[in-house]
């Protein structure tokens, strides 16, 4: 499947390779400027493609040496190079024959960071979707899948350490200070999984025994000193491990799992065969530098790809429209993980927020695409929040529909079933209809349609025939490319919550499938009617987020109130809440608007304190009780006609008035939460600290003071704790004396560890003003800013233009401009990056017509500027139609 510039790939153009590639041999000499590879490979003709078929490989960026089969030279005219690839026309009649292929490449000068590149250092390579083609000329496509042995030969000195998939095989000194090693893995894999790693790094050494008693070797590499900060990330692989064993009945499958950690690095981490590589972000942690937010990404992380080994490696994908094969189900793991090793209810809401802010502002706009999208014209971009995390609800509802002992016979019969294959979300699906003898016809719109459903929810309660009636509708509503929709099959878990708070039992529900605490919503209405309901219930619907859809209840805000603080299921509390808050931010952002004095009930400030105030709740959902919406958030529920600067009013006032009814109570409960107790990374802990830094914002916005922030900042013996308290006085206190020494003083500690000086410059981006685009620029030329590195240019740019509504969206187009220009530059060096950078501008539509046409002609300047990637065109290209 080739695409120039601009060429779009089709689902329903798939067709199985006529060559396939069973043994790969590479051979790489490195040199940052001059690295040899040879490529030996078994080729085979597949059966049924004919003897003149030519064998088109794909390849960039590589300068060609030499070219035998099974031995000879392969003559001018019998092959021809293009941009993306090598065409051969002149192949021997035999189905099978030796392919050397000698290509050089310039790691130290790939800046696009894919395929085999240099980051402080270290050589490393990231392949995944298609960067194995920018290391030699190959069948780069996921359902080739060859067996790898890999021999690597650098100077000692630069590379003590080389590394590549699968187990050591031999190892050796050579003349003039030159070494080499001999991986083999005898997994067959697709070759967006084959790593390399080559450097001078230290290492965490550990050991696992598997349920069936293989011992396996662990290692963790990052720069020398930094060992120590790696224990966390190797306690969450050993727990992964044994989950993964516990859970799912999947053991790892090789003597050693090797863990890298790179400092430049497109994405979060990658799950190569046996060796995992990641960005230094979510493997190092310790209480001086990490928060107990990067302790929990990191194991998650971790968890997720070494979740991979199974779902993924073992199994994978047919083609890149598949991706959410692997990607959903693996999140989907880690979700589980995370759930059982924490709290389950706190995870329950964290995922639902991240599900809200980032896949639903993409599915209701100009980038929507289904789980499994039908065309592309950069695979790039389709690692998305829908193929993640859209995905994996859609795994979790299958686990609802079919119920988990059901779900987990499903997996057993997919892993036995494909394991070594290449496969679809056909496949995938077909061994939960096979277990279950369910038709998931209707279900498996899910991956096919894009946009979330709607659905309607109104009720009645008719106390003389003790019958409560339930009336559902849904909805899908279009998006690009799909006009019409065809009506989905939504799983709603239910509660009728009697006066008490605990469910009221009931006789009978006619009128729909209603199984186990669950309604099937499969027609476009549904009514239900539930007979012998003896007092008036509230009804709780998609309790635990059981669909990810845009629900509307006609509910009374009483019934709300009533759920929020009786509702047996936490994640539903939780929902009403926020509802009652989004509902008060959009009158609220109404009135500033119009010139009027933002109000909020009594009845919802009563409630927001009195449950971030009860003791019998956990500290960690008693924290995201008083995490009122973002301003992105309201931003979203509002939809239309945006006016970020009334939203942040609304917001602030908000903030005011729980501050002021939680006066009495919040500083007792601040001063009695303080420890003595040394940090501990735990859920428990965690909770905690979220909680007591929640407080200080409503403390310190109530006395309009930073004092108590500052003292916070000074005493605080841990990150959590330090970079909490330097949030609330950035986003509150910028201009102070204590909000600019505490920034001062962060720099001046912080300045030589770059993860640490990411949060200095992400609070600095983050600063709720129309100034702060000015200072953005400043921080650019800040001398510890570089394009060269993403995880400094999403710190900066990144946040500035995802998680700063006033910034980014400031009247005068400023932000846009700022953006915009960054993106331009970037796109040179690393279109990746520079692609995802655009999507902030995915929902222009929704502002305000001043900010809408400023975005707008912004967005079509930078469409009409000239050689833009493949990557950017089709992000601008798509957001402006
Ligand atoms: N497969 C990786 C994961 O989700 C994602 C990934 C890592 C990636 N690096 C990438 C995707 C580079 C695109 C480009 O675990
Ligand atoms: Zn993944």
């Amino acid at each position: 499947m080739r695409t120039e510039n601009g060429q779009v790939v089709r689902l329903e153009d798939y067709k199985p390779s006529p060559y396939l590639i069973p043994e790969t041999r590479l051979d790489f000499q490195l040199d940052p400027h001059e690295t040899l590879v040879t490529a030996t490979l078994k080729l085979e003709r597949s059966e049924g493609a004919s003897v003149d078929a030519p064998l088109e490989l794909d390849g960039e960026e590589l300068r060609l040496e030499t070219l035998k089969i099974d031995g000879c030279d392969v003559p001018a005219s019998g092959y021809e190079q293009h941009p993306d690839g090598l065409t051969i026309t002149c192949l021997p009649a035999s189905r099978t024959f030796e392919l050397v292929i000698r290509t050089r490449i310039a790691p130290a000068l790939n800046k696009a960071l894919m395929g085999l590149y240099v980051s402080n250092g270290v050589f490393c390579t990231q392949c995944e979707a298609e960067g194995f083609r920018r290391i030699t000329y190959f069948l780069d496509r996921p359902d080739v899948l060859s067996v790898y042995t890999v021999r690597i030969e650098a100077d000692r000195k630069i590379a003590p350490l080389l590394l590549s998939n699968g187990n050591p095989v031999s190892k050796g000194e050579l003349e003039n200070g030159r070494h080499f090693a001999v991986w083999q893995d005898p997994f067959p894999k697709p070759s967006y999984l084959f790593a390399l790693v080559a450097g001078d790094l230290g290492v965490l050494r550990d050991s696992f025994e598997t349920a069936s008693g293989r011992t396996v070797e662990l290692g963790i590499y990052v720069e020398h000193g930094k060992e120590a900060r790696a224990t966390y990330a190797m306690d969450a692989l050993k727990r992964s491990m044994r989950w993964d064993e516990k859970r799912f009945g999947r053991e790892y499958d090789l003597d050693v799992f090797n863990i890298v950690a790179v400092s430049d690095f497109n994405a979060g981490a990658m799950e190569n065969k046996g060796l995992n590589v990641f960005n230094d972000k979510y493997v190092l942690a310790d209480a001086d530098t990490a928060t107990d937010v990067d302790f929990a990404n990191i194991e998650a992380i971790i968890a997720h790809e070494y979740f991979h080994n199974w779902t993924g490696n073992r199994i994978t994908c047919r083609d890149w429209f598949q991706l959410c094969l692997k990607e959903g189900l693996t999140v989907f793991r880690d979700h589980e993980f995370s759930a059982d090793e924490r709290s389950r209810a706190v995870k329950r809401i964290a995922e639902v927020r991240a599900l809200r802010s980032h896949q639903f502002p993409e599915d209701q706009g100009p980038l929507a695409h289904p789980v499994r999208p039908r065309r592309y014209r950069e695979i790039n971009n389709f690692y998305t929040a829908t193929v993640y995390e859209k995905g994996s609800e859609v795994v979790r509802m299958l686990q609802t529909i079919l119920g988990d002992a059901l779900f987990r016979a499903g997996m057993d019969l997919y892993f036995e079933r494909h394991d070594g294959q290449a496969v679809t979300i056909e496949d995938f699906l077909k061994a939960f209809e096979d277990v279950s003898e369910c038709d998931l016809g209707q279900f498996s719109l899910w991956y096919h349609q894009a946009g979330t459903p709607s659905v309607t929810v109104s009720s009645r309660y008719d106390a003389r025939a003790a019958t409560f009636t339930v009336e559902l509708e849904q909805s899908v509503p279009p998006t690009p490319s799909e006009n019409r929709k065809r009506l989905m099959h939504i799983p709603l878990s239910f509660g009728l919550v009697g006066p008490d708070g605990s469910d009221l039992p009931y006789r009978s529900a006619e009128g729909a499938s209603v199984e186990n605490g669950v309604i099937h919503l499969r027609k476009r209405h549904h009514t239900v009617t539930f007979t012998g309901v003896e007092a008036r219930p509230v009804l709780s619907i998609n309790r635990g987020f059981s669909a990810p859809i845009a629900l509307s209840t006609q509910s009374r805000v009483e019934d709300r109130l009533f759920l929020a603080r009786h509702d047996s299921d936490p994640f539903s509390r939780w929902q009403a809440l926020t509802s009652l808050f989004n509902d008060a931010l959009i009158a609220a952002s109404k009135a500033v608007r119009g010139g009027k004095k933002p109000v909020f009930t009594e009845d919802l400030l009563t409630l927001a304190v009195n449950l971030a105030t009860d003791a019998s709740l956990e500290e960690a959902f008693r924290a995201l009780v008083l995490t009122v919406p973002a301003e992105a958030d309201i931003a979203r529920e509002i939809g239309r006609d945006i006016d970020p600067d009334a939203i942040h009013a609304a917001r602030m006032a908000l903030l005011r008035s729980i501050a002021e009814s939680g006066r009495d109570v919040f500083r007792s409960l601040y001063d009695n939460m303080r420890t003595q107790a040394p940090f501990s990374p735990d859920a428990a802990s965690a909770g905690r600290r979220a909680l007591r830094s929640t407080l200080l914002e409503f403390i310190a916005v109530g006395e309009r003071s930073p004092r108590l922030a500052k003292q916070q900042f000074d005493e605080a013996d841990n990150m959590t704790e330090r970079a909490g308290a330097l949030t609330v006085l950035a986003q509150h206190f910028y201009d102070t004396q204590e909000g600019r020494s505490a920034l001062i003083a962060f720099e001046e500690r912080y300045r030589d560890n770059p993860l640490v000086l990411d949060k200095w410059f992400q609070l600095q981006a983050m600063v709720p003003a129309h100034e702060t685009v000015l200072n953005v620029r400043k921080l650019m030329r800040h001398g510890h800013f570089s394009m060269a590195n993403p995880n400094r240019v999403r710190a900066l740019i990144g946040t500035f233009s995802m998680a700063n509504q006033t910034g980014f969206h400031a009247a005068d187009g400023e932000g846009y401009r700022l953006v915009a220009e960054t993106v331009t530059e970037l796109d040179r060096q690393n279109p990746q990056v520079a692609a995802r950078l655009a999507t902030a501008f995915r929902s222009w539509r929704s502002l305000e017509k001043g900010r809408r046409e400023l975005a707008r002609s912004t967005l079509a300047e930078l469409s009409s500027r000239k050689s833009l990637s493949r990557d950017l065109a089709d992000i601008v290209e798509r957001t402006l139609a």
